[in-house]
């Protein structure tokens, strides 16, 4: 539409600016010392939905960091779509590897470098920023409630809690969020699902202290040792986790939907090269599209224990520990994968270490429905302004939520990212093309358009 072309066109420059200023704030979930700053953050997330035109701009406190909500009800005989998305990012560390401050963002080669850009400030931001296009050009065509949460980094516990409470005015027809990735920006993709999750931690004990490894080594069990032989019997020679009952509910997908999602196009080559890697590596049986979207996975995310410091020292550790999480996909139920992990875990360990295992957080994996009109009014909006329909895909990350938004409020969620997968999320030089910015904030006002078309 030739009113939101020029309306962007116009407010181009602005668009970015506020979106560099939404990054400069350090809205570090995890790290209780940035708590100021998510607030900070949460607070100008408010302010500017309420310049983009929208009405009951709240923050809403939580046990944890806060929720903003707002909404810009136009007519209730209309279809509403409830925006989500998250103003808290992932700590930035390892600082050194950073090419310049994750919180000074930076425009190299037509990407803004900062934590966020992608994961989801840039993002969500693409949603006040359409929101604003058909609000102040008076061509909204359906109902908007947004709510941007503080707490999708460290798994949404309390938002679970706020929709729960708040069922009357999350009320709406379906969710649309811009938290996932792309193919490319030539060839356009929606995810038609997302992993779920379960996120352990480990512990292993030796004896009561730390001993000379000289004086006691060769007749004490060492628990990093003990540890790094029980992660690794937990995948098998073809790479098959190990933990008896984990592929039990497994959907199985058929062999053309097995086709379908490997027809997308997909350079092995140069994925290896922007990694650096000479070979991949995973699951006997499976592509490496299939690996990374169909199939559960078992990662270790952290790993410690004894002397890690300058130099050297001879220690043979009283403890060593690791952060396990496995992604999921349907029908497996994270408490009960949890649980399977815990038992697991505790039969391996041999009689010379004591084990404690402890569950993080977890959430279910979910399945986007394709013959939904909002799936329909998104494939359309993006071959409006990509010249192309989008290929179905499925993402591999993990955004718990969502299937709470169909347990408790009933809706469906459709996937709208603009990301890339290699746009570095909670890795160092995390980017976001302003291509991809500015594709969304042009394509995000047509999926309202053709929603509310279609839902007629
Ligand atoms: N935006 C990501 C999820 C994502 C990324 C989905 C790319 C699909 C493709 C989200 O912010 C995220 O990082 N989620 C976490 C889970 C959370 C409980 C910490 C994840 O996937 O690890
Ligand atoms: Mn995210
Ligand atoms: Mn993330």
């Amino acid at each position: 539409m030739q009113v939101w072309k020029d309306y962007q066109v116009t407010h181009k420059d602005r668009f970015l600016e506020e979106l560099l200023e939404l990054l400069r704030i350090p809205s570090v979930s995890a790290d209780s010392s940035f708590s100021p700053d998510v607030k900070a953050c949460a607070e100008a997330v408010k302010l500017r939905l309420q310049e983009a035109g929208a009405e009951k701009v709240e923050i809403c406190p939580t046990a944890g960091h806060p929720i903003v909500y707002g909404e810009k009800i136009i007519d209730p005989a209309l279809p509403t779509v409830l925006v989500y998305g998250h103003y808290d990012v992932q700590p930035a560390d390892p600082l050194e590897l950073w090419h310049s401050g994750p919180f000074e963002p930076v425009i190299k080669d037509e990407k803004i470098y900062a934590r966020g850009s992608a994961d989801d400030k840039g993002q969500f931001y693409m949603h006040v920023k359409a929101f604003e296009t058909m609000s102040k050009t008076n061509t909204l065509p359906c109902n908007i409630k947004f709510m941007i949460e503080g707490e999708e980094e460290v798994g949404s516990a309390n938002l679970g809690i706020f929709i729960k409470e708040n069922k009357e005015r999350l009320k709406a027809d379906v969710v649309l969020i811009s938290d996932t990735a792309m193919l490319s920006l030539e060839n356009p993709s929606l995810d038609t699902g997302l992993r779920g999750l379960s996120y352990m931690e480990v512990e292993v004990t030796g004896p009561n202290r730390d001993l000379h490894s000289g004086v006691y080594g060769g007749a004490v069990a060492n628990p990093a040792t003990i540890l790094c032989k029980m992660i690794a019997s937990m995948h098998d020679e073809n790479n098959h986790i190990t933990i008896p009952g984990f592929y039990d509910k497994v959907q199985e997908l058929t062999k053309e939907e097995r086709a379908a999602l490997n027809a997308a196009p997909f350079d092995e080559a140069e994925y290896k090269a922007d990694l650096g890697v000479d070979e991949l590596w995973g699951e006997k049986g499976y592509t490496t599209i299939e690996r990374t979207g169909i199939r559960p996975t078992l990662e270790v995310n952290g790993i410690w224990g004894g002397y890690t410091g300058e130099g050297s020292k001879t220690v043979l550790p009283s403890k060593a520990s690791a952060k396990i999480s496995m992604r999921l996909v349907p029908n497996q139920d994270w408490k009960e994968i949890s649980a399977m992990f815990q038992a697991h875990f505790e039969k391996i360990a041999p009689k010379s270490v004591k084990v404690k295992v402890t569950t993080h957080h977890g959430g279910s994996p979910y399945v986007t429905p394709t013959d939904h009109v909002a799936f329909k009014a998104a494939s359309e909006a993006i071959r409006s302004t990509f010249g192309k329909g989008p290929i179905p895909m499925r993402g591999g990350g993990s955004i718990p939520i969502v299937a709470l938004f169909e347990k408790e409020l009933g809706l469906k969620t459709i996937l709208m990212g603009f990301g890339l997968d290699s746009d570095n999320l909670h890795s160092p030089n995390e980017k976001y093309g302003l291509a991809n910015f500015y594709k969304g904030i042009e394509t995000i006002p047509y999926f309202h358009k053709y929603f509310a078309e279609m839902s007629k």
